[in-house]
């Protein structure tokens, strides 16, 4: 627990546990070729500069608001070719590196200050929790830039409220010495649940060009690890979510882990739950599989939370052992109430956060919609970041229509998990307790659901018999956003072995990953779907089967991880490597990488600080400011002996924080 300098040690390595151990088959197969498919737009075609290093750091009861407009803008016209720009070679400085011709700035770093009373961050991290509870949260990931005239006409490239996930602490910078006790000290606990979550910050463009954030706007908001939140669909008011916090099972406290997002098009903002699992303990003999099947602990919390002392009821429910007469007396169901996806309304700053559960409890990396079809019901992506679990795909029950979607489209509706077979065909499989198909296969497995949201609390279990593909860790999706056609990121699994691998998951001990893609039979509701591999990550000379594409110094990368269509269709590429590949592997630094699908000419775009991850990408609706997050810059950091500088530099404690990224022409991004 403790290293010779007395540091708690708490090991942050096994962040995406391998706890499916079930039997389904793994097709020993090799990608075949198959008839081209596709059918799509004609995309267009088209010296690196190490750009600023720090720089300005200026920095209802429910979301069911139903009769809010939709907002897609249309894409940008007239615009110059895309991927117009010089690809930036790899790198290890302490920087940011942006193509020739763009500047990147670091805006709103971790610690800064958003509501009540402002308070400023302390560069010693000696904030206490209640500061914390006023400033931005600690590791940027997923995030979404909401025009200020969203809920109208959704234009404004000059205002708006930034919204970003805060996936986790680090330990040995979050506070001035790093964590050095246990048990823990409860205002240590209360600072670091309170630097998980997620902030809305209300930014504006400056006359000069560059963003601040509109300080004592009512927008300013933060949502952490204790934020009060309800259950809502299927999953609310279940026994297996009855707490002493909430003898009803309606309500929960917190979102932890927040790792990839999505947005709605009735203007809201979804916020996934990915390593939860981890922050709780449960050391009864033998663990329920709401526990087990997501690698809830034995020992302890990942942070240790529990023993918080003084002890209080907001600490010791991350002891979900059994120690109450049941369970309206202890929190052994408290993990049951993560692992969701979270919706939010950040242009009402009362709202309460609603948990999704009609969509489904595992290691939700991120949510993407399909496209919208008016009349239609509405279709949602989201994938399973574990080693050898699952991509899963919602179908609501209603149909959306613009003028009257909201919220409430997401908690009914149809699950299905998803079945890639050797042939390029795929099937989802649909995780529902009235469907006869499920309800015999389950049988066969020799597994039990009581009702539909037993179903949803296991969602992985189910999964598990219905015989859906193990995929090599899921990462984010992206639809494109004219043809529907689906990406996703398979990040990398290194426990792959040569028996094991599938026609979608074709290489064993898989440690640079790839990037599938598919389109829905029909429409995008279908049940049916082709697809094949788009990418192959790796080294220069990586080549893609069934392609043209060979990696080269422009492009080769690994590790992918965030992933997002811009509205010309470009794809952006986020890289999430670890530290040892980035330090010894060709790759050099975590970057971001932008493909035109339908060439698949890729270039390398933007290469990040030391020991950071890139992750989390949004940008204003006439794509002339994107916004990029940086996630742990300095990540082999120890107490006070940090591995970056970045943004603040000289010899100053490494921040997350959000790029801002313009061109200097004022064009648009990618151009
Ligand atoms: Fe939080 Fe799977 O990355
Ligand atoms: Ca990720
Ligand atoms: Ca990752
Ligand atoms: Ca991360």
């Amino acid at each position: 627990m403790s290293d010779k300098n007395n540091h708690v040690s708490i090991d942050n390595s096994g962040l995406d546990p391998q706890t499916n151990f079930s039997l389904n088959p793994t097709f020993a197969a090799i990608v075949d070729s198959r008839m081209a498919r596709r059918n799509f737009l004609k995309g267009s075609v088209g010296a690196a500069v190490v750009a600023f290093i720090g720089g300005s750091l200026v920095g209802c009861s429910s979301s069911d608001d139903g009769e809010l407009a939709a907002l897609i803008p249309p894409p940008v016209a007239g615009t110059a070719p895309l991927l117009g720009f010089a690809a930036v070679a790899t790198g290890r400085t302490d920087g940011i590196v942006v193509p020739a011709g763009y500047t990147a700035r670091a805006f709103l770093p971790w610690g800064t200050p958003l509501t009540g009373s402002y308070p400023a961050f302390l560069a010693d991290a000696s904030n206490s929790g209640g500061e914390q509870e006023q400033q931005v949260g600690m590791h940027h990931d997923g995030m979404h830039f909401f025009p200020i005239d969203a809920r109208s006409s959704g234009e404004s490239s000059t205002e708006g409220l930034l919204v970003f996930n805060h996936e986790y602490i680090d330990n040995n910078l979050v506070h001035t010495n790093g964590i050095t006790t246990v048990p823990r000290i409860a205002d240590e606990a209360r600072k670091e649940i309170a630097a998980h979550g997620v902030s809305v910050a209300h930014i504006q463009q400056q006359a000069d060009g560059s963003w601040a954030l509109v300080n004592n706007s009512p927008f300013n908001r933060r949502i952490t690890g204790a934020t009060p939140m309800e259950l809502a669909g299927p999953v609310r008011g279940s026994a297996k979510v009855v707490t002493k916090y909430s003898p009803d099972g309606s309500r929960t406290r917190g979102t932890l882990n927040n790792c990839g997002n999505g947005f709605t098009p009735w203007g809201t903002y979804l916020t996934c739950e990915e390593n939860w699992a981890g922050y709780f303990v449960n050391t009864d003999a033998a663990q329920p599989r709401e526990h087990s099947r997501y690698g809830v602990s034995s020992n302890n919390g990942r942070y240790l939370w529990e023993t918080a002392t003084p002890a209080a009821d907001q600490y010791q429910r991350f002891n979900a052992s059994t120690v109450g007469a049941d369970a309206s007396a202890d929190y052994r169901n408290e993990p049951n109430t993560f692992g969701w996806i979270v919706e939010i309304d950040p242009f009402n700053p009362d709202s309460v956060p609603q948990k999704r559960t009609a969509l489904g409890r595992f290691g939700h990396e991120g949510i993407i919609f399909g496209k919208l079809e008016e009349g239609q019901p509405l279709v949602l992506y989201s994938g399973d970041d574990s080693r050898f679990e699952y991509i899963y795909k919602f179908v609501s029950s209603a149909p959306y229509f613009k003028t009257t979607a909201g919220g409430h489209l997401l908690n009914d509706g149809i699950l299905y998990v998803a079945r890639f077979n050797d042939d390029g065909s795929g099937d989802w499989l649909p995780l529902d307790i009235n469907n006869t198909d499920f309800a015999a296969k389950v049988a066969a497995a020799g597994v039990t659901f009581e009702d539909q949201a037993d179903v949803l609390l296991n969602t992985r279990l189910a999964a598990d018999a219905l015989g859906a593909t193990k995929m090599d860790r899921a990462e984010w999706g992206a639809v494109h956003p004219d043809t529907g056609e689906v990406y996703f990121t398979l990040t990398n699994n290194s426990r792959r072995t040569e028996e094991q691998i599938d026609a979608a998951n074709p290489r064993a001990r898989n440690v640079t990953g790839h990037i599938i893609r598919w389109n829905e039979r029909q429409n995008q509701s279908a049940t049916a779907f082709d697809w094949d591999i788009f990418l192959l990550a790796g080294d220069v000379g990586t080549v893609t089967p069934n392609t043209d594409l060979t990696l080269t110094t422009d492009n080769h990368l690994a590790s992918p991880d965030g992933l997002w269509f811009d509205k010309n269709g470009l794809l952006w590429i986020q890289t999430d490597m670890s530290g040892s590949q980035q330090g010894e592997g060709p790759y050099g630094n975590n970057q971001m990488l932008v493909a035109d699908p339908v060439t698949r000419q890729i270039k390398r775009f933007l290469v990040g600080p030391t020991d950071c991850e890139v992750t989390g990408i949004s940008a204003t609706p006439d794509m002339k400011t994107l916004f990029v997050n940086i996630q742990h810059p300095g990540d082999r950091s120890k107490p006070n002996n940090f591995t970056s500088n970045w943004p603040d530099g000289g010899n100053s404690r490494p921040r997350s924080a959000t790029v801002i990224v313009t061109k200097d022409d004022g064009g648009v991004i990618g151009s």
